[in-house]
């Protein structure tokens, strides 16, 4: 496979398990040509015309040669200059890296983190929460998401891969779309009744335990072992980044007891409670893994071997089903 194949690929796999379905991610695709053509040639001049192909903001191509054929990757969750210099020292010891993988936005990517966290809009409509509200609920914390990362510095590790010669993609939303949709189907099959059996169904799945073994498991964060959980929601997986603290008030008249979801920040937490909303996280980096897991499961099957790092646990579905 090609480095650009390999790209293409991850936004494939993060379409086949996106929230808002195929259909609605091709009608954002058909949208922003139609915007595009609307705009002023200056404006036209600065469009990123990869959104015509690919809906998530927060992944791309960040640096490096395109038709790059890959024997070798490394994948992380965070990809700092330090990775990128260890992919450069795995050269020297015979395991030269062909390309690089990172989950976190960084580059342009980190830039626009926050145009992809409308999918959340999505995955609360699914459980009964209006769009109308999502959305409205979401609009003011997308801007601060915005505002917040805009002082970062985007290129720092991007820039280190670009000296070395060493091509760097990173895939976010589409991975984290895979965990979501493997999270919420594991759960919903499993049906359980407590917080209490949430946690141990989660810990049947290979990336939790070895979280679990690494004091990084699944946790109650709010509600009890014998809490009831009522109707469970996977949210807080996919869309970007944490929500709006204002969802929980909304998420209990519309009949939601749990959520689960990857990390939580405290005002989430405390407005959780508030409303008697009982909240499992799952754990980060495990969750961030299994996500990871299920795309580049597709690069192994294509002959590509996977070197992980940066916390990422790697357990392959291809290797324990043969
Ligand atoms: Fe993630
Ligand atoms: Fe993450």
């Amino acid at each position: 496979m090609t480095t650009q194949q390999i790209f293409d690929l991850a936004i494939q796999v993060g379409i086949k398990n996106d929230p808002r379905g195929k259909a609605e991610v091709a009608r954002v695709l058909k949208k922003n040509r139609r915007d595009f053509r609307e705009l002023s040639k200056k404006k036209q001049a600065e469009y990123d015309k990869e959104k015509f192909v690919n809906p998530y903001s927060d992944s791309r191509f960040l640096s490096g040669d395109k038709n790059k054929k890959v024997k070798r990757v490394l994948v992380g969750i965070d990809i700092d200059s330090a990775e990128v210099i260890l992919a450069k020292e795995l050269e020297r010891s015979g395991k030269p890296i062909d390309l690089i993988i990172a989950h976190h936005p960084e580059g342009a990517a980190l830039a626009d983190l926050h145009e992809v966290m409308d999918i959340q809009t999505a995955v609360l409509a699914r459980a009964g929460v209006p769009e109308n509200i999502g959305e409205g609920v979401l609009k003011e914390r997308l801007e601060q998401v915005w505002r917040s990362i805009s002082s970062a510095n985007h290129y720092q590790a991007v820039d280190v891969a670009k000296i070395l010669g060493i091509p760097m993609i990173n895939v976010h939303t589409p991975a984290d779309n895979c965990v979501w949709k493997f999270v919420d189907d594991y759960i919903s099959k499993k049906k359980p009744k407590t917080l209490g059996e949430i946690i141990d169904i989660l810990k049947e799945i290979p990336e939790y335990k070895k979280a679990t073994e690494l004091h990084a498991g699944p946790g109650i964060f709010a509600g009890s072992e014998k809490s009831r959980a009522g109707k469970i929601v996977v949210t807080g997986m996919t869309g970007g980044t944490s929500g709006s603290e204002k969802i929980y008030e909304r998420m209990s008249h519309y009949g939601i007891g749990t959520e689960i979801a990857m990390h939580i920040r405290e005002e989430d937490r405390d407005e959780a409670i508030k409303h008697y909303i009982n909240v499992v996280i799952a754990g980060h980096i495990a969750s961030d893994s299994l996500g990871l897991n299920i795309f580049v499961d597709e690069l192994e099957k294509k002959g590509v071997e996977i070197v992980p790092c940066s916390g990422y646990i790697r357990y392959s579905r291809t290797k324990a089903r043969s």
